[in-house]
């Protein structure tokens, strides 16, 4: 997909103002949606004043089909926006608004951690994105926790598997990429050990398609996990509640980062 086609896609002003004063999925959303999804909407509208809608409605896609679309996508608009795009342009196409109003390519600045600074990988972000739209947020009762679990057990489970697992059907290098477990959600560190372990540059080749497969593989998980939770049948792995336990956001192995002198954060001041 290129930019012209999302623009394509893009519904005008007056659309938009014209569907102001309806629900704003399309009917075949409408179609697509369980009880539960309604009952999800509601919770989410709560908010007295808001015209936000959330979470969106979701149908089961293909792992394998996304990882392929996922691919793909990085080259055009990097990790982040490649998962975001993987899922959404197929939602798009089965079920309509709102998903055809969403910005992807705007999520394009998740790139190289955010961008450039290494922070958190783009398609852990981008996975999160998804999870949160789709499933909703935390704050919105015990249905929309799962879509934090989502996005949480994707940190837990980027960190300690060994990337990228996805192959591409074509894929752009032919020379062997090999994986590298990063023990982080960070670009920074899942780059660097892959680039240190590889010997490949930043700039090469083989280090671009690394990552290329590094957000299909996560593309594959997110559908994976979304289509077990559509069924009902989505267990969380990760219980990861840094604040609460040690009283500072952070990774779970502190020692990654602290060696041996891992620092006591000052306790909550009542
Ligand atoms: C990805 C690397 C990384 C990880 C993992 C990490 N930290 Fe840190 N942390 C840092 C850096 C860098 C600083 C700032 C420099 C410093 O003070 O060492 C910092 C600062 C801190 C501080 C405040 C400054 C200080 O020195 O007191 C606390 C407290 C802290 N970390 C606790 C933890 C705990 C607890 C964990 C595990 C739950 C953890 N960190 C995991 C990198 C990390």
């Amino acid at each position: 997909m290129d930019f012209k086609k999302i623009g394509d896609a893009e519904i005008s002003r007056r659309d938009l103002m014209l569907g102001a004063g309806k629900v704003a999925i399309g009917a075949a959303g409408i179609a697509a949606l369980s009880s539960g999804g309604f009952g999800l909407i509601r919770n989410a509208e709560a908010k007295e004043g808001s015209t936000e809608k959330w979470p969106w409605p979701y149908v089961k896609l293909d792992p394998d089909k996304t990882a392929e679309l996922a691919y793909n996508e990085w080259y055009r608009v990097f990790c982040g926006a490649a998962v975001i795009s993987s899922v959404f342009t197929q939602l798009r196409e089965k079920i309509g608004e709102p998903y055809k109003s969403f910005p992807i390519d705007s999520f394009v600045f998740l790139e190289g951690g955010m961008a450039g600074w290494g922070t958190v990988c783009g398609s852990n972000a981008g996975a999160n994105v998804v999870s949160n739209v789709i499933i909703g947020p935390r704050i919105a009762g015990p249905d929309c926790e799962h879509g934090h679990s989502v996005g949480s057990d994707m940190m837990d489970w980027y960190s300690n598997t060994a990337l990228p697992i996805f192959t591409p059907k074509e894929p752009k290098q032919k020379t062997a990429i090999i994986q590298t477990t990063a023990n982080s959600p960070l670009c920074h560190v899942s780059v660097g050990k892959w680039m240190k372990k590889s010997g490949f540059a930043l700039g090469s080749a083989e280090r671009k398609d690394r990552c290329a497969r590094v957000a299909a593989s996560v593309a594959h998980k997110l559908v994976v996990d979304l289509n077990a939770w559509k069924d009902g049948k989505f267990e969380p792995k990760s219980s990861w509640t840094p604040g609460k336990s040690v009283g500072i956001t952070g990774q779970q192995n502190c020692n990654e980062c602290h060696g041996s002198n891992i620092p006591t954060p000052p306790m909550a001041k009542k």
